[in-house]
């Protein structure tokens, strides 16, 4: 089972996260964050997804319980690569901790995981990484 590190939980009780929304989680391998997500927005939906497939089936056996209610699903993607399904709602928020594409590591990969993020959100949804006071908000090319 993942459990939630007093870092991530500092994480999550910093998104401004209220029922009903839906929230992509980029690189969250194990799935703790996003479980801990999952029980605070009511009938809304988190995907998570992560690059490796060592994290997805591990998250995928953490958050038996949240997938099989259909509040959580998982994609196996990059980040520079992932698009929304042709049926698939826009997420209203999207979030990251320690993904190098997302922190500044790697600014090319950056970029364009940026514009994909962009497009799989709302006109108003945001995107948090971790840093600064738990949380830090980037702009998005819109
Ligand atoms: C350092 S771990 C952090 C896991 C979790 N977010 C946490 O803070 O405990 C980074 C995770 O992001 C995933 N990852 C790294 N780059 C990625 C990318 N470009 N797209 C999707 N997932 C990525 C890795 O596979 C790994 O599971």
């Amino acid at each position: 089972m993942s459990a939630l590190s007093p870092r991530l939980a500092a994480i999550v009780d910093a998104l401004p996260l209220t029922p009903g929304m839906r929230v992509l989680e980029i690189g969250g391998g194990s799935g703790a964050a996003a479980r801990a997500v999952a029980g605070r927005i009511g009938d809304g939906h988190i995907c998570m997804i992560d690059r490796s497939s060592k994290s997805i089936t591990q998250a995928e056996k953490n958050a038996a319980t949240e997938i099989d209610a259909g509040i959580m699903s998982l994609r196996q993607v990059a980040v520079e690569d992932f698009e929304l399904d042709p049926d698939e709602q826009p997420f209203d928020l999207a979030f990251a901790v320690r993904v190098g594409a997302l922190d500044g590591r790697h600014p090319k990969a950056g970029q364009i995981a940026l514009q994909r993020i962009a497009d799989a959100l709302t006109p108003q949804g945001r995107l948090f990484v971790d840093g600064g006071n738990a949380l830090r908000e980037l702009s998005l090319p819109r």
